[in-house]
């Protein structure tokens, strides 16, 4: 059979390299798309729009209306700002082996925020709220970092999550 890359390459050694890097980007695609499916991984699904420049007038996202909050069923939601250069409030109290959602908006520009040493991790994109449920089994303080460039502060940009110890957490903000 002709070599369909004849047209393109006159080089045997080049085609050979050619065919070597497509069949390589096939089979990660491929990967790609069969872990998707088998574990049954998805980007994240919650897709609600907030208008970044007035947060401080929404009954969510109001300075004094942010923090850590108790749910009927046990769980919190802790509300956060991500705004130049901080997570606001600057320091949370949750309590260990406890359902956490937060609920984070951005005041400004593209944020990120990542917690070392535990699965929590999202991206804050303005515009629109982001939400992550998680448990923390381990207690501690833990930084609450923003790991997306999002200006000249972007390596200030963090703030404090203590994990304390389930009896006595008490839900504070
Ligand atoms: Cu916020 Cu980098």
């Amino acid at each position: 059979m002709e070599d369909p890359l004849k047209a393109i390459c006159e080089d045997a050694l080049e085609r050979k390299w050619v065919w070597i890097s497509l069949v390589l980007a096939v089979g990660m695609a491929g990967m790609l798309a069969y872990y998707a499916v088998a574990s049954n991984i998805h980007p994240p699904s919650n897709v609600e729009t907030i208008d970044s420049s007035r947060l401080h007038l929404t009954d969510e996202f109001a300075e004094d209306k942010l923090g850590v909050r108790s749910n009927d069923d046990g769980s919190l939601t802790v509300t956060l700002v991500a705004a130049r250069y901080g997570f606001y409030p600057q320091r949370i109290e949750v309590p260990a082996d406890t359902r956490v959602t937060f609920r984070i908006a951005s005041a400004d520009v593209l944020h990120g925020v990542h917690v070392p040493f535990t699965n929590m991790t999202t991206m804050i994109v303005p515009g629109y709220v982001s939400e992550v449920t998680t448990v923390f089994p381990n207690t501690g303080e833990f930084s609450l970092l923003c790991n997306e460039y999002c200006g000249l502060g972007h390596d200030a940009m963090w703030s404090r999550l203590v994990v304390v110890p389930k009896t006595t957490g008490e839900a504070s903000s």
